[in-house]
C-alpha cells in the first residue's frame, strides 16, 4: 500500500483539476501573447478568466495577481523585486543600505534571497522564534520583539504565514499592523496555507503573498505573487527580462495550462475547506494518539495540536528521543517495505530533505541537533484515510523499536 504523508512537500492532482486542464494542453494551445489569431486571443481570455478566479479566492483584485513559476519564484521576485525598486522607502540604492526583518524559520526560498541582498548591502535581521519549551506558542514571533526590531530603514518584512516543518501559524494581522506603523511593507508566504486556514489579503495586512499550485492539489511548476495595487500601492522592479509579459514584472510565454488548474485548484480548495479542516484535524489528531500509545517518550514539535489558531490542521511534527535520528527516515523505509508498503514521511522540507544537516526551523525551536534529526514531518491531505494514518503509525511504531533495540 502506497501511504503519502508528505503533502507539505507535494500534494497529488485533484482529478477536476486534470479535467479544467486538459483542453489547454491538448485542443486550444494558443499562445496567450498572440493577439493576431483567435487560438490566441481565445488562451488569453482564458488566462484572464484564472487571473480572476485565483483573485477571488484570496479576496484581492484580478489587476493584482502575477502568475509565476511557484513560491519559490514568488518569494524572490517579491523579495529581490521590491529591493531594487528606486524609489523604495529607504535609501536609494541597495549598496546605501536599506534594512530588512524575517524570520529564522522561514522556507530558502525567503532566507537565500535575502542572503543574497544582504550580500548587495542590505542589513538582514532574522528574528527567533518562540522556543519549544517557551510559555508561548512555539514558533511563533515575539510581536514585541518584532516592533522593537524595526527600523526607519526596514522597507520590508517578511513573515510566512503557516510553517512548512511545524505548522506554526503566525499573528499576520496584528504584524501587518505593526510594519505598517512604520511605514514599511509585507510579504507573506501562503504557500502551505490556501485551503486549510483562510487566506484573505486584506484581512491578513499583507502588501505582497506567494502561493503555489502545487500545495493544494495543483499542478507543479505554477504559482501566483499578490502585489497589492490599492491603498498601498507597491511597485517592483522586474527581475527578469524578455517578452514584457504579466506587465512586464514576469516575462516567459504563460503557461495556460497549468495557471488554469492552479485557478481551479484553488477553487476546489477553498470551497471545500469547511468540510476538509475538521476531517483533517481528526486524522491528524488520530495520528498523534497512534504514535503516542505506541512509542514511549515521543514528543510533539511545535505548536499543541488543540491550539487550533496556532497550527496548521494537517500538520504533525513528532521527536523521539534516544534513537539514532542519521537512520530514522532509512529504517521505517526498510520496515514499510519489508511489509510490502511505501511510506512517505520526511525529515524537514523537500529542499532540505537530501542534506545532512537537521532542519534549521527544529534549530530554531531550541532542539539540539541529535533531536532534530530524530524528528519526523507528517503533511495530510483531502486523499489521506484512516487506514493510512493507522498503518503508518503502525510501521513507525515498528522502526522505531528496531532502532532501539539495536
Ligand atoms: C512555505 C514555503 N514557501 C515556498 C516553497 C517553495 O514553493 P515552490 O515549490 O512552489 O517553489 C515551499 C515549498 O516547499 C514552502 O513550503
Amino acid at each position: 500500500m502506497a501511504i503519502y504523508l508528505d503533502n507539505h512537500a507535494t500534494t497529488r492532482l485533484d482529478s477536476r483539476v486534470l479535467e479544467a486542464m486538459l483542453p489547454w494542453l491538448t485542443e486550444h494551445y494558443g499562445n496567450a501573447g498572440s493577439a493576431t489569431h483567435g487560438m490566441g486571443r481565445l488562451a488569453r481570455e482564458k488566462v484572464e478568466e484564472a487571473r480572476a478566479d485565483f483573485a477571488e479566492c484570496i479576496g484581492a483584485e484580478p489587476r493584482e495577481i502575477v502568475f509565476t513559476s511557484g513560491a519559490t519564484e514568488s518569494n524572490n521576485l517579491a523579495i529581490l523585486g521590491l529591493a531594487a525598486r528606486p524609489g523604495r522607502r529607504s535609501a536609494g540604492t541597495l549598496a546605501q543600505g536599506g534594512h530588512v526583518l524575517t524570520l529564522a524559520t522561514e522556507h530558502p526560498a525567503v532566507l537565500d534571497p535575502l542572503e543574497h541582498l544582504e550580500r548587495a548591502g542590505c542589513t538582514v535581521t532574522r528574528l527567533p522564534v518562540e522556543p519549544q519549551t517557551g510559555p508561548g506558542v512555539p514558533g511563533r514571533v515575539d510581536l514585541a520583539a518584532l516592533a522593537a526590531a524595526l527600523t526607519p530603514a526596514t522597507f520590508l518584512v517578511s513573515v510566512m504565514l503557516a510553517n512548512n516543518e511545524i505548522g506554526t501559524l503566525q499573528e499576520i494581522p496584528a504584524i501587518a499592523r505593526i510594519v505598517h506603523a512604520q511605514g514599511a511593507l509585507l510579504h507573506v508566504d501562503c504557500a502551505q496555507a490556501l485551503g486549510r486556514v483562510p487566506v484573505a489579503v486584506d484581512a491578513l495586512g499583507a502588501d505582497l503573498a506567494s502561493f503555489s499550485g502545487h500545495k493544494f492539489h495543483g499542478p507543479k511548476g505554477v504559482g501566483a505573487l499578490y502585489v497589492r495595487r490599492r491603498e498601498r500601492v507597491v511597485r517592483l522592479e522586474a527581475r527578469q527580462f524578455g517578452g514584457g509579459q504579466e506587465r512586464g514584472l514576469r516575462s516567459g510565454t504563460l503557461d495556460v495550462p497549468g495557471l488554469v488548474g492552479m485557478a481551479a485548484a484553488a477553487g476546489v480548495a477553498v470551497a471545500g475547506m469547511g468540510e476538509e479542516v475538521p476531517r483533517l484535524e481528526s486524522l491528524r489528531n488520530r495520528l498523534w494518539q497512534r504514535l503516542s500509545a505506541r512509542i514511549e517518550g515521543i514528543a510533539l514539535n511545535g505548536p499543541k495540536l488543540e491550539d487550533r489558531n496556532a497550527r496548521l490542521v494537517n500538520n504533525l511534527n513528532v521527536r523521539v528521543p534516544g534513537i539514532d535520528g542519521q537512520s530514522l527516515l532509512a529504517t521505517v523505509a526498510n520496515v514499510a517495505a519489508a511489509a510490502g508498503d511505501d511510506l512517505a514521511v520526511s525529515s524537514g522540507s523537500a529542499c532540505s530533505s537530501e542534506s545532512p544537516r537537521p532542519s534549521h526551523v527544529l534549530l530554531a525551536l531550541g532542539l539540539g541537533e541529535d533531536l532534530a534529526r530524530a524528528s519526523l514531518r507528517f503533511g495530510l491531505s483531502r486523499f489521506t484515510q484512516e487506514e493510512e494514518i493507522d498503518r503508518a503509525a503502525a510501521l513507525i511504531a515498528r522502526g522505531i523499536d528496531q532502532l532501539r533495540n539495536l
